[in-house]
């Protein structure tokens, strides 16, 4: 742990000692082992439940309690617009109505590279299990919501949509309530359910992420959503970022893609390899795997749709097209094919390192960032 204190007013809101959070992040990355961690190391992790049923919800809660007596938060999505199809991902893909070029494209890119189509295999596959079983839905997430106040965590953090409903039923059990935006419009619409901070997350950001830069939306969010505070992410991996981050005006930071190359992840060695290798010029945005925009790192999937002129079908009919490919890619070894979502950060992601020392590490530079540097680089006379 960092020898120094390093508080912000996001200590004070959550009792932990340093403004740094692992970012929820499914199929089971944020998963309970790298959750403690992170909490243990004194920052606060979120449980990624997005996919998960109400009773898997109560057990990871329970799960994440006997490694930790720290706090540590949950996040769902809340899709209002989304047709529930059920919660079971087969039987969602079998209703789905899937124009025939997009079925032809998938099958053609498939038999090309010899790839199985969802076989068995691929569930059994490391970190790929659980993308089998997507769950979907505005009934669904009611539910999940419900087993969340009941779990009480610290912490409840909505991925999508807005948490207004149920802002006075977690307050009342204890449980701050954050929700994450990538736009000034959608920070200031959740700001007004009374939540205590919103998260922003600039285009940089792994997994699904906007259009507009952290360093124009952060100070923005930061003014328009006043007293409300702003918590930023997308692309900090170490203490530079979170030294802008505060300068920005955010109270902490909201970190994904650094804590998959930790050793507490269980993301399988091949994907933590592949972030580590990275370069700057390695990920994308494409609406390829889910329908909506997603940062990811370039796969021969892009280059397949971008050469189709196919448009991407919506939320979540693309995943329900895309995910049995994923899940067969995965269970052949063919790791370039199946889709690895991470952000722009991962060009300066050097190590697999234990997640305590993820933590120490950016809060002893970010120390000496405020501390030394800026004070020797700037002079007011
Ligand atoms: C593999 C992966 C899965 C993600 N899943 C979720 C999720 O389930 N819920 C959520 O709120 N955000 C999710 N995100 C977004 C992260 O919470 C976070 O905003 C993002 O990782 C921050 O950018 P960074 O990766 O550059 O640090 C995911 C991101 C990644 C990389």
């Amino acid at each position: 742990m960092a020898t120094t204190r390093f508080r912000t007013t996001l200590c004070d809101m959550l009792g932990i000692d340093f403004p740094v959070m692992l970012a929820a992040m499914a199929p089971d990355i944020s998963d309970p082992k790298l959750v403690a961690a992170v909490s243990e190391a004194g920052g606060i992790g979120v449980l990624a439940c997005a996919d998960k049923d109400p009773e898997e919800i109560i057990a990871l809660a329970a799960e994440t309690r006997k490694l930790t007596g720290k706090p540590f938060g949950m996040d769902i999505g809340l899709p209002a617009r989304v047709e529930t199809y059920g919660h079971d991902f087969r039987a969602a893909a079998a209703k789905a109505h899937f124009p025939p070029q997009h079925l032809a494209l998938r099958e053609r890119f498939l038999q090309e590279r010899g790839i199985p189509f969802d076989d068995d295999a691929a569930r059994a596959t490391p970190g790929m299990s659980s993308v089998a079983s997507f769950k979907l839905g505005e009934t669904f997430s009611r539910e999940q919501v419900k087993a969340i106040l009941q779990a009480r965590p610290a912490l409840f953090v909505s991925a999508l949509g807005n948490p207004a409903f149920m802002v006075a039923e977690a307050h009342a059990l204890g449980i701050k309530v954050m929700s994450l935006v990538g736009k000034v419009k959608d920070a200031v619409n959740v700001a007004r359910g009374g939540i205590d901070a919103v998260i922003c997350t600039g285009t940089a950001a792994g997994g699904h992420s906007g259009d507009v830069d952290g360093m124009v939306l952060v100070p923005h969010v930061v003014e328009r959503v006043a007293p409300v505070p702003v918590v930023a992410g997308g692309g900090i991996v170490d203490g530079r970022g979170l030294a802008a981050a505060l300068a920005l005006g955010a109270i902490g930071v909201w970190v994904g893609s650094r804590f998959i190359a930790s050793r507490e992840c269980s993301a399988p060695d091949w994907y933590k390899q592949r972030i580590v290798d990275a370069g700057d010029d390695a990920t994308v945005r494409s609406k390829w795997y889910t329908g909506k925009t997603c940062r990811h790192l370039r796969s021969e999937w892009d280059t397949a749709w971008d050469a189709s002129g196919l448009a991407a079908l919506p939320m979540p009919d693309q995943a329900l097209l895309t995910t049995p490919m994923a899940l067969g890619a995965a269970s052949v070894g063919r790791h370039l094919e199946s889709g690895i979502f991470c952000g722009q950060g991962v060009a300066r992601i050097a190590s697999v390192l234990p997640a305590h020392e993820i933590v120490t590490r950016m809060i002893d530079q970010a120390r000496d960032i405020l501390q030394r540097e800026l004070p020797a680089r700037v002079s007011f006379n």
